[in-house]
């Protein structure tokens, strides 16, 4: 049994605090102690004495922001003095979550402070869960953007995230008899202890108004946008600290204020309630994110968040350039922006209306500055989730930009055009207008045309760019392509998130792996070690004991730590097929209630995850997911072999109590859909097993961990694609063919799991029967079923398991977004890391 003190995987017994654990060091335990009341007297006036962990909590946040701050500003002044190019990742989501536990790992504060509220009567664990997540992500993309700034602080990157400061984070979830219910997440109600507010990083944003065109005393035909609306940005800083380099960057997120002449205007008319109103109503734009994840979001407010946030960092970036240039020449040598997925493209059109209108240069100056300048970065396969703007609402809004993407487009097609003579289709496929009843603007296909890089974000998903979706753009361009692929960082999902088997690493094969996660394949001899394996397998039991506390508390259903772990957590999606999984677990219901499950090890199968609001279909598999657990729960012949659970309001810091408890990691996805995914990663380096499709990273995953380390099912890329288009391949001959999954899918339709309604889920049974099923859920059954018994039968060999997972965890190197970092910086970013 591990003895590791839970707050700290560097102190165990046996193991040395690591060599990166070392500053922080110039404040004693009675000196903390003392900034920790100073902090609570005269910052949140409490009385030191009868503080409760909410203050703590804060007193520790604002000791810990003094830490950070001293540091951000040296590194600011190193950036400055050694005039290097800056790199501006801009992205509409920073799925962060909390920040307490990373900076005290990041800064090797984490003894001290455990020690010292030790001493003071607290326990920093239960300090911690004060914390509130920052949830300004919907999944995924919002948390890679927070896993890169961690490695570019690391790296020591002149980097900065952008993004906007939403009063209202992603939703929070409950269950109301089975079914998801989303209430506002009002994250900022006590205030939030890690941002500087900067109010004098102001800068007014335009929008509507309309475009004066006139002849300047050149005879050049130059353009205006007046009579334009404004709106305020105001920075928020949120600081990020390296891990052990001294290194903070921050994170520059706005929020949207009323100018102070908009309120004036009614005021003097005296009308005070209208004043007020206007300036409710412009401050709505950083109210509240999106909570869409591929799914589109047509929505005007949307789209002004977007322009909102990228004309406030243009004006910061072109601040900064302009201490030191009065010209644009050696723009991109300083200064290199990738944009997050399409949400930031508009900046495109934006600095080419700085750079054209207020700057002054000609087209073709401008565009080459333009293309060096950004990076695009394409998150997704699905072709409902490119995003497109129609053209009416796009030129209400942002009048000039308009114009400068029709002279864009006129351009670009006039290109095409000499390079495919004659090549109508061709055009009309690839112009950035989507013509029609109501055209839109393309909003990917301005990004490739107005970048020097698009990447995906994994092989197949590069490759899939390449050969399908972008196949056009990659004909033409070919160069501009790159992968890639996803990382983590393993300070937050591995250092932080599992204090005890990080111990257990480091003790065996040292610290270094923070830094260099390559080092993990020093354990690979390990797996042949017993008495290894032994703790190995004792880490993952203690975490599991913990979840099951957890899920006790938040459940209320008592699962057995001994039992495998299946764990499906992500957003609700078909794509990403809970459905397919939840078959399986009808499919087990039946064994065990039939008597047909002897020798397969009791199983929990978690689930957890969000839906977006607007939904219905994913919602309604959440209720599913809920109505199968009661009604498994409710049969007595089920015992403890079985346990279904749905974990509510899954976020980033649930995950970091999950994942490390898990065995089983469900990456189920249908081939060619999935990006990448990065919950894959986390949950493999935190020991767990893949049962997964070939898609996205898990095809790098099976390659690094040789594929008998894996469970790997289903159909590939290619076959689904075949399978779509033959005729011969139906659902409904799965269905006839297979009585296990006849008797489930009719369980289904019948109302077994609805106390008799058989109305309920039938919309879930006609789309798996039916031939236009675009998941292929039911054609992947049948073999999802076998794997999952293979996995049965593995777990129960649990000294291969355990060798299984220590080469999991050995081959997990290529997997750090230290080493995605690296690829950016240097391939596209032109930095030398
Ligand atoms: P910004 O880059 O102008 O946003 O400033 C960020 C921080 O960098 C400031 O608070 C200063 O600490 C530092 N800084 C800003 N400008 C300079 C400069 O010209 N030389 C050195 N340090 C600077």
């Amino acid at each position: 049994m591990s003895t590791t003190d839970p707050d700290n995987p560097l102190r165990s017994p046996t193991s040395p605090v690591g060599p990166y654990c070392s500053f922080g060091g110039h404040l004693n335990n009675a000196e903390l102690a003392e900034t920790l009341s100073h902090h609570l007297l005269s910052f949140l006036g409490r009385d030191p004495q009868r503080a409760g962990n909410r203050e703590l909590y804060k007193a520790l946040a604002y000791t810990v922001r003094d830490f950070l701050i001293e540091r951000w500003v040296k590194t600011q002044k190193e950036f400055y003095a050694r005039n290097r190019k800056r790199v501006y990742y801009l992205s509409l989501e920073f799925l962060v979550g909390r920040s307490l536990g990373n900076s005290l790992v990041n800064l090797g504060l984490l003894d001290r402070v455990s020690e010292t509220l030790k001493e003071m009567g607290y326990n920093l664990a239960e300090v911690r869960e004060e914390e509130e997540d920052a949830a300004l992500g919907n999944g995924g993309l919002g948390r890679l953007a927070a896993c890169f700034l961690d490695s570019m602080a690391t790296l020591g990157i002149p980097a900065y995230g952008y993004g906007i400061r939403y009063e209202y984070g992603l939703f929070y979830q409950r269950l109301l008899d089975g079914f998801q219910m989303e209430t506002p997440d009002n994250w900022l109600r006590y205030g939030s202890p890690w941002e500087f507010e900067r109010p004098w990083n102001l800068y007014p944003v335009k929008f509507n108004g309309r475009v004066y065109s006139y002849q300047d005393d050149q005879g050049r035909l130059r353009y205006e946008w007046v009579d334009t609306d404004e709106v305020m940005a105001m920075a928020h800083d949120v600081l990020v600290p390296g891990f052990n380099n001294d290194s903070v960057i921050n994170m520059r997120l706005w929020s949207a204020k009323a100018p102070r002449d908009m309120d004036l205007v009614s005021f003097h008319r005296g009308d005070y309630v209208q004043a007020v109103r206007d300036v409710v109503d412009s401050e709505t734009i950083s109210k509240v994110l999106y909570p869409s994840d591929d799914i589109r979001e047509g929505q005007e407010l949307r789209f002004k968040q977007q322009y909102f946030f990228v004309a406030a960092t243009f004006q910061d970036i072109l601040r900064r350039y302009q201490k030191k240039h009065e010209d644009f020449k050696q723009f991109t040598d300083e200064v290199a922006v990738q944009l997050n997925d399409t949400h930031p493209a508009i900046a495109i059109p934006e600095l080419m209306r700085l750079l054209l209108d207020e700057g002054g240069l000609g087209w073709e100056e401008a565009w080459e500055i333009c293309v060096g300048t950004f990076g695009y970065t394409n998150h997704t396969l699905l072709p409902e989730a490119l995003e497109t703007w129609s053209v009416d609402l796009f030129g209400r809004i942002l009048p000039r930009h308009l114009e400068i993407v029709y002279e864009i487009n006129r351009r670009f097609l006039e290109e095409v055009a000499a390079r495919f003579p004659g090549d109508q289709d061709r055009l009309r496929r690839m112009s950035l207008i989507a013509e029609g009843d109501e055209p839109k603007v393309r909003m990917a296909h301005l990004a490739i045309v107005g970048s020097h890089s698009t990447n995906g974000v994994a092989e197949l998903h590069t490759h899939l760019q390449k050969t399908r979706i972008f196949k056009d753009f990659y004909d033409l361009y070919p160069e501009r392509f790159n992968n890639k692929t996803n990382g983590i960082t393993q300070r937050r999902w591995l250092l932080k998130s599992n204090p005890g088997l990080a111990a257990l690493i480091t003790e065996k094969i040292g610290g270094d792996w923070a830094t260099d996660l390559y080092r993990l394949r020093e354990l690979e001899p390990l797996a042949e070690d017993g008495e290894f394996r032994r703790r190995w397998l004792a880490v993952k039991h203690d975490n599991k004991r913990r979840l099951a506390a957890l899920i006790d508390q938040r459940c209320g259903i008592s699962v057995d730590p001994a039992a495998l772990f299946d764990v499906h957590v992500k957003r609700l999606h078909e794509y990403k097929r809970q459905l397919l999984n939840a078959l399986h677990v009808i499919v087990l219901y039946h064994r065990i209630i039939g008597g047909r499950a002897e020798g397969f090890p009791p199983r929990v199968v978690i689930f957890a995850g969000k839906a977006a609001p607007s939904y219905q279909r994913a919602k309604l598999i959440i209720k599913l997911i809920n109505s199968v657990a009661e009604t498994v729960h409710r049969d007595p012949r089920v015992e403890d072999r079985l346990k279904v659970v749905f974990i509510p309001n899954y976020g980033v810091s649930l995950a970091e109590k999950i994942i490390p408890a898990a065995d089983l990691s469900e990456q189920i996805s249908t081939a060619g859909t999935e990006a990448s995914g990065t919950g894959n990663m986390k949950f493999a380096l935190n020991g767990a097993l893949t049962i997964g499709t070939m898609d996205g990273a898990n095809i790098e995953m099976c390659e690094e961990f040789g594929r008998e380390n894996m469970f790997i099912f289903g159909m590939t890329a290619e076959q689904v694609e075949a399978a779509r288009r033959d005729p011969a391949r139906q659902p409904q001959t799965v269905y006839q063919e297979n009585e296990e999954i006849k008797a489930a899918v009719d369980a289904l339709g019948a109302g077994i799991f609805s106390r008799g309604d058989s109305a309920i889920f039938r919309p879930l049974v006609d789309s798996l029967l039916s031939s236009d099923d675009p998941y292929l859920t039911l054609l992947d059954l049948p073999d999802y079923l076998r794997c999952q018994e293979e996995v049965g039968r593995a777990f129960d060999q649990r000294e291969s398991w355990a060798r299984k997972s220590i080469f999991n965890v050995a081959r997990m190197g290529k997997f750090s977004t230290d080493r995605t970092i690296r690829e950016y910086a240097r391939e596209i970013w032109g930095l030398k890391v």
